[in-house]
């Protein structure tokens, strides 16, 4: 497995770009295979995850050419309605083929996204919306499989504002005839990145954003270009790296809106930001006060942030509660915390976060979050940290190794002698 070593208490200087985002990209890739030619997608970022679903759609028949962050498909030669069964067992999003060749072909098949290390992670809404649009849905040996003689618009109502559903149904939908209300849709900025693609290609889509999403179906959609927004959550990330440890940290590459919940709490906490229109300014301050925090569905305060905050929190003046809302299971870089210092109480789904000195241990990356979160403590904490798995880490952040350490970070990367073994996000 890959292993980073963290020497701690380096200060961090300079300007950090951050990349396209790997969940707006991975749908869009995804709808690409809509288009009736060749579409061209810039800023996808280099990941695992995006090159598994470059190789997803690649042996279904698209044509696919990938180079410097810019990702040309051509779907034209498209023929195949299944996913191959290994590839897609590595990657959670290749659920959204099952949106994206109902709407195609009105017949798909891929296997059952497996359980991961957040927690349960069902896909029941997205199969009450496939439902909802004509779709018979057979679920037999882990495999997933939809058929349609035709779609047609329908009223979904989501229990809950999930973002692949909202997702799934909406690719599903451009191929439905008439109308189709996605009700308590999630508004996520993927969602919204989604959309406008899927508008320029010819879609019509009214309402993302907010919480009913309305698609008009069956227009004929053009291969289109499009660029990536950038990725929220790895701003964010850098953002609380200057937080903890920066002299003078710029991360470049934001779009400010985007992450206001968490730049609200780091004000809250006493760090002085500089907002401009490519980026925020950071440095650590003296004293961090302690916030309490709640993750929510956008534009509450991201789950894929709530790890790294911890960690900040870890360094303020007095205790702090962290819940989470969105994921069951998302508290597994607690232990791994613990090995650090961290004084951490947990109560169900909340965690009560003591301040603590932090120094140097040995820790797992047990998610790609978790791990970005065990990153930055081994940033802060005294000695030398190391960090496995970082496989997971790597999944969603490009060259994160070269990017801290662009910043003055001291990270060495240990042989890789087994390939790890990642579940997905
Ligand atoms: C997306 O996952 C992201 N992944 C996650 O990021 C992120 O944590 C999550 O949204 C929430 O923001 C991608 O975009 C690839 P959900 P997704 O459906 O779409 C429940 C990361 O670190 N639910 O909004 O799978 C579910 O169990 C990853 O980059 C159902 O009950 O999230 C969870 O409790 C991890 N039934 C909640 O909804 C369903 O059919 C939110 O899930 C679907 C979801």
């Amino acid at each position: 497995m890959k292993k980073f070593y963290i020497e701690g208490g380096h200060e961090l200087a300079g300007t950090v770009k951050v990349s396209g985002a790997k969940n707006a990209a991975l749908p869009i890739i995804s709808a690409a295979l809509l288009g009736s030619g060749p579409s061209r997608l810039e800023d996808i970022p280099n990941l695992r995850d995006v090159r598994n679903l470059a190789k997803i759609i690649s042996k279904m028949g698209a044509r696919v050419n990938y180079e410097n962050n810019t990702m040309e498909i051509d779907p034209r030669r498209l023929e195949h309605f299944a996913t191959d069964p290994e590839l897609a067992g590595q990657i959670r999003a290749s659920y959204y083929m099952l949106g994206v060749m109902l709407a195609r072909v009105g017949q798909a098949r891929t296997s059952l996204p497996g359980g991961c290390s957040i927690g349960n992670r069902p896909i029941d809404l997205h199969l009450k919306g496939f439902k909802s649009l004509g779709a018979e849905v057979d679920i037999s040996q882990g495999f997933v499989e939809l058929k349609a003689e035709k779609l047609k618009g329908s009223r979904i109502y989501l229990d809950y504002p999930s973002v692949g559903a909202t997702i799934n149904i909406m690719l599903a939908a451009t191929g439905a005839e008439g109308q189709t209300i996605i009700e308590n849709a999630a508004r996520e900025p993927e969602i919204v990145d989604l959309a406008n693609y899927l508008t320029v290609m010819g879609a019509k889509i009214k309402g993302v954003g907010t919480d009913v999403i309305r698609i008009e179906g069956e227009e004929e959609l053009q291969g289109e270009e499009h660029r990536i927004i950038p990725d929220r959550i790895e701003a964010g990330t850098y953002i609380i790296a200057g937080a903890l440890m920066g002299e003078d940290v710029y991360v470049k590459n934001v779009l400010v809106e985007h992450i206001k919940p968490l730049l609200a709490k780091l004000e809250e906490m006493g760090v002085a930001l500089e907002e401009d229109i490519a980026g925020v300014r950071v440095a650590a301050p003296e004293k961090l006060k302690s916030v309490d925090i709640k993750t929510l569905p956008y534009p509450g305060f991201p789950t894929d942030l709530q790890a790294q905050m911890m960690v900040l929190l870890t360094q303020a003046d007095n205790a702090s509660v962290v819940t989470e809302t969105v994921w069951e299971d998302r508290f597994r870089h607690v232990e791994e915390l613990k090995s650090l210092g961290a004084r951490i109480n947990m109560d169900d789904n909340s965690a009560l976060v003591k301040p603590a000195r932090l120094s140097g241990a040995d820790v797992i990356a047990t998610d790609l979050r978790a791990g970005a979160a065990l990153i930055l403590a081994g940033l802060k904490a005294e000695g030398v940290t190391s960090v496995d798995n970082i496989g997971h880490v790597e999944r969603g952040y490009e060259d994160i190794e070269e990017k801290l350490t662009g910043l003055g970070a001291e990270i060495e990367r240990a042989e890789e002698t087994i390939e790890s073994q990642v579940t997905t996000a």
